[in-house]
């Protein structure tokens, strides 16, 4: 069986759920490389997870490694560039959510994996989760009558720096959770 060779980008908060993911695949993935610009972060990272090779630079670690799969799990402002890099560098890529900041961003990335022949996943949980499902099966029912309007309610507190996206033509202070679940309800 072929074993993956998987870069993690980003070694924060989220990070750890990845792993978890990743080690539940077992043989089949072998996390050979993880990067983040703050070096302290990544040596304990590294050493935390037995990961054999640290960088503070995507590019280096791309053409040093020329992993099979990169994880992206840094905030959302560097999402779009890392995944473009990894792309060009020859690997697929799973990036955390929100993929990109823009509809226009959106349909670079789609042209980009045609060129290359390398795709792009990213997460989408809430998408899949119980209320939501419940919502469509109901709407598909016809349970609740033909869908006017959609409202959608964060139901937690984050401040405004959690919100901001960084992109040309962009409006800062976006929310950019809620609206995954009634946009796949909607559509
Ligand atoms: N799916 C979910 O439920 C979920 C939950 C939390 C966060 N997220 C998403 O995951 C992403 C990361 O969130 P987090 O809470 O782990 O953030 P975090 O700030 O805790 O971690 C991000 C890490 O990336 C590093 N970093 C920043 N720029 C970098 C770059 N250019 N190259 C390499 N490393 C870089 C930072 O130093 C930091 O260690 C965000 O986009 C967030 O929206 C998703």
């Amino acid at each position: 069986m072929k074993s993956y060779r998987v870069a993690i980008v980003g070694c924060g908060s989220v990070v750890g759920n990845h792993m978890r993911a990743l080690r539940a695949a077992g043989e089949r993935v072998d996390v050979i490389a993880a990067v983040d610009i703050v070096e302290d972060r990544v040596k304990s990272f590294c050493a935390e997870y037995h990961i054999p090779n640290g960088y503070t630079n995507t590019t280096d670690m791309l053409s040093a490694i020329q992993p099979d799969l990169v994880h992206i799990t840094t905030p959302t402002s560097t999402h779009f560039d890392l995944t473009v890099e990894s792309l060009r560098a020859g690997a697929w890529v799973l990036c955390e959510k929100p993929l990109c900041a823009s509809l226009a961003q959106f349909d670079q990335l789609e042209k980009i994996e045609a060129s290359i022949g390398k795709y792009i996943g990213t997460v989408f949980q809430w998408r899949f989760g119980s209320g939501a499902k419940h919502l469509k099966r109901l709407m598909d029912a016809g349970e609740l009558g033909r869908p006017l309007v959609g409202v959608c309610d964060t139901l937690w507190y984050r401040g405004l720096p959690y919100y901001i996206i960084r992109c040309p033509g962009v409006a800062n202070g976006q929310p950019k959770r809620a609206a995954q679940p009634s946009h796949w309800e909607f559509t």
